[in-house]
């Protein structure tokens, strides 16, 4: 029971009057006492309790400190948090591009091991390019010293003993068909031109006549294929570069071989061609031979196609052109001929020429060319006039000892003299009706030089007679 309780109950019986006045004085007493012992207790515990409220506000005041600093902690926990999911995400996203510069890396390394091997092997192969490299050098510098020997030769070479396989001469006995080049060391003195018109004289006369262009100008070609034919040449790649770029025989000649259309009536003018190429062609089978890397002799390719004894059921006469200098096609045609005719013009360098070329001529009848006859000197571009003039005359009879000097027998020279003429020039003035006169004549006088051959046909007119020396129509 609480002291208000008791003060509350003795309030009650007091006004109940239930007790004496003494009692309730005791009582009072009593309860005064208690009262002051109470309140005493209450004084002192309502200290504590201020002490203990004191100390529980300052708990409170510490653990709402705390609190926040737990707030300020969780929320710094929260930002660790966060930095560390960021970075989290950072590292997955290096460790990707760890991955991806892995996957690149052995890529980089496939391809540097690759790119290794190629390395090495472009290494072997360069090698090999060097050291071939260096003999090719070494090759063009032996050429280039041949070469050098050859054109410092000045033909020489061409005098070299036969070598290698060497095609035989077949006897024009046997062959009937007479070959006859057309040579001299000299440029400009008709040799094309000539050629050109007595390959049309003869064949107007009924012959089946082959000219062979063996200068790599290509004049000849020029002057007797239409242009139609010269397309339809370059088209079939007929050259006479053929024959001598495979080698071969008279079935090789043919292939190379056009009928020309600038010849009408029953002529039959047939022409092998050249092209530019062809000299290219003639060098290197001219080093070849001379540095013995062919076990063939180089000079008889031609020989090969000519001396073969069906060439009379192809042609009755060859005709060659043969270039200013003594090249391998010059020198082939010289071994396959019978026959050399040399043009002259009646001037003092050109008539030099004649002798030149008859001594090497006589060189070469000591090694390639046996057989090979001259049938004489024919002048060209002489002065249009009746008579050749007093210089002309003088060159044309001193031409006679020199050259007997040089061939060390007597040569013939042409009676019919070709005068100098625009109609001529560029054009087959043989079959121009004004002019064939002169070169029947001209004909005339070679068929007499040539007595055995298929060029005395029976089937060709009958032969002009000789004309005068220097006589004009
Ligand atoms: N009788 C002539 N009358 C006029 N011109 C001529 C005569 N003969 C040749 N010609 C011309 O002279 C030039 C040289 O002739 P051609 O080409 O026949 O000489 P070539 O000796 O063959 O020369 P190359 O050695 O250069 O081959 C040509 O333009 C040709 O047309
Ligand atoms: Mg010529």
């Amino acid at each position: 029971m609480s002291l208000v309780d008791i003060d509350h109950y003795v309030t009650l019986m007091m006004q109940r009057n239930q007790l004496p006045a003494f009692v309730c004085g005791a009582v009072v007493g009593a309860f005064l006492v208690l009262l002051a012992v109470q309140m005493s207790r209450r004084m002192r515990s309502s200290g504590l309790v201020d002490e203990l409220r004191d100390q529980l506000a300052q708990l409170t005041a510490e653990v709402q400190g705390a609190d926040r600093e737990n707030e300020g902690l969780r929320s710094q926990i929260q930002g660790i948090g966060r930095e560390r999911d960021l970075l989290h995400d950072k590292i997955k996203a290096q460790e990707g591009r760890i991955d991806a510069l892995q996957l690149r890396a052995d890529e980089i390394s496939t391809v540097s091991e690759r790119l290794s091997l190629e390395l090495h092997e472009t290494q072997a192969r360069l090698k090999a390019e060097l050291s071939a490299r260096r003999k090719a050098q070494a090759l063009i510098k032996q050429y280039s010293a041949q070469l050098n020997t050859i054109s410092n030769s000045d033909g020489k070479i061409w005098i070299k003993p036969l070598s290698g396989s060497v095609v035989p001469f077949l006897p024009l006995s046997a062959r009937r068909t007479a070959v006859i080049s057309l040579a001299n060391l000299k440029g400009g003195v008709g040799k094309t031109t000539i050629t050109a018109n007595l390959a049309a004289s003869l064949a107007s006369d009924g012959l089946r006549v082959l000219l062979i262009d063996l200068d790599q100008q290509g004049s000849l070609s020029n002057l007797c294929l239409l242009h139609e034919e010269r397309a339809n040449v370059k088209r079939s790649d007929c050259y006479i570069d053929n024959l001598f770029s495979e080698g071969g025989n008279l079935a090789a000649l043919n292939r190379c071989v056009t009928q020309l259309r600038i010849m009408s009536g029953s002529g039959q003018l047939y022409l092998a061609p050249v092209r530019e190429e062809f000299a290219d062609l003639e060098n290197k089978l001219m080093t070849r031979w001379h540095s013995g890397l062919s076990d063939e002799d180089i000079r008889f390719r031609l020989r090969g196609a000519l001396h073969s004894p069906q060439l009379r059921d192809h042609y009755d006469v060859v005709l060659i052109d043969c270039p200013p200098r003594l090249t391998t096609g010059c020198v082939n045609a010289l071994a396959a001929s019978d026959y050399v005719l040399i043009p002259v013009l009646l001037e003092d360098t050109s008539a030099e020429s004649v002798p030149r070329i008859l001594s090497w001529l006589r060189k070469f009848q000591s090694t390639s060319c046996a057989e090979l006859n001259v049938l004489g000197v024919v002048g060209n571009k002489a002065n249009p006039r009746e008579r050749l003039i007093a210089r002309e005359q003088a060159i044309w009879n001193s031409l006679g000892d020199n050259c007997k000097d040089a061939w060390g027998d007597p040569v013939y020279f042409y009676k019919e003299i070709i005068r100098e003429h625009s109609a001529i020039e560029g054009r087959l003035a043989a079959l121009d009706p004004r002019y064939e006169s002169r070169y029947r004549r001209l004909v005339a006088e070679i068929r007499q030089g040539i007595p055995h051959a298929r060029l005395q046909s029976a089937a060709i007119h009958p032969l002009v007679g000789a004309p005068a020396d220097g006589r004009r129509d």
